[in-house]
């Protein structure tokens, strides 16, 4: 089994990556944001919660999120892998990955992190918000607490990661397929030497 987490702030790119990383690797990929949009459509007390908070951009509680990811990796026992796009977001969501993934007998590969400036990962949202319906892409003060959420709750996940020398920095800024060719060529090298 070989498990990646791909990381970066909000717009970096995850999940447009993740897409093609998946049909790729042939792992199942697990998006927080995705599950809890899902939610959200399903009128759930989570989702009706979450969505106060999402909207605002600010961070789902960890034991929600913790929650979601226990009960996806229990629903795929058979996955080649999983693919992380969203999470772990704090070092307590790194902690409690780790324990699950111990349980299942494997562990993160690598964390792929994704860095697009400031301004470009603004520009790409607001212009995401003009068709996507997401009601946190569409305001500029949002999108921008997003990032700040970003840089001071999950930036520490790198360095969770960096300790175990798991983390590898790529240029997430260019076409999209070639982010995706430096992606499979980090890939490629980790699963080679395993
Ligand atoms: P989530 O759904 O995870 O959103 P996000 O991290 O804000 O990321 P995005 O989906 O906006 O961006 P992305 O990096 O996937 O980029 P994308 O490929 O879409 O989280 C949403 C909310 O849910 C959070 O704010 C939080 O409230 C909650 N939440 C989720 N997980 C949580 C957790 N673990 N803990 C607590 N709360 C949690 O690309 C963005 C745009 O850019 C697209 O339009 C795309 O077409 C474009 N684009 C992509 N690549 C390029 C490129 N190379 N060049 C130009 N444009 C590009």
């Amino acid at each position: 089994m070989f498990n990646i987490i791909l990381f970066g702030p909000p717009g970096s790119g995850k999940g447009t990556q993740s897409e093609r990383l998946i049909a790729t690797y042939g792992l199942k990929h697990l998006s927080t944001g995705d599950l809890l949009r899902s939610e959200i459509a399903n009128k759930t007390p989570l989702g009706i919660e979450a969505k106060s908070i999402m909207d605002k951009g600010q961070l789902v509680p960890d034991e929600v999120v913790i929650g979601m990811i226990s009960s996806a990796l229990e629903a795929n026992p058979a996955a080649k892998g999983f693919l992380f796009d969203g999470f772990p977001r704090t070092t307590a969501q790194s902690e409690a990955l780790d324990k699950l993934l111990r349980l299942k007998n494997t562990e993160i590969g690598v964390v792929l992190a994704l860095e697009v400036s400031e301004e470009e990962l603004v520009k790409r949202l607001l212009n995401r918000g003009l068709t996507s319906g997401r009601s946190d892409d569409t305001n500029e003060s949002v999108i921008r607490a997003r990032i700040t959420e970003y840089k001071d709750k999950t930036t520490v996940v790198a360095n969770y990661y960096s300790k175990y020398d798991k983390v590898v920095t790529l240029k997430g800024e260019g076409t999209v397929d070639e982010i995706f060719d430096s992606l499979c060529s980090e890939i490629n090298k980790r699963m080679s030497s395993i």
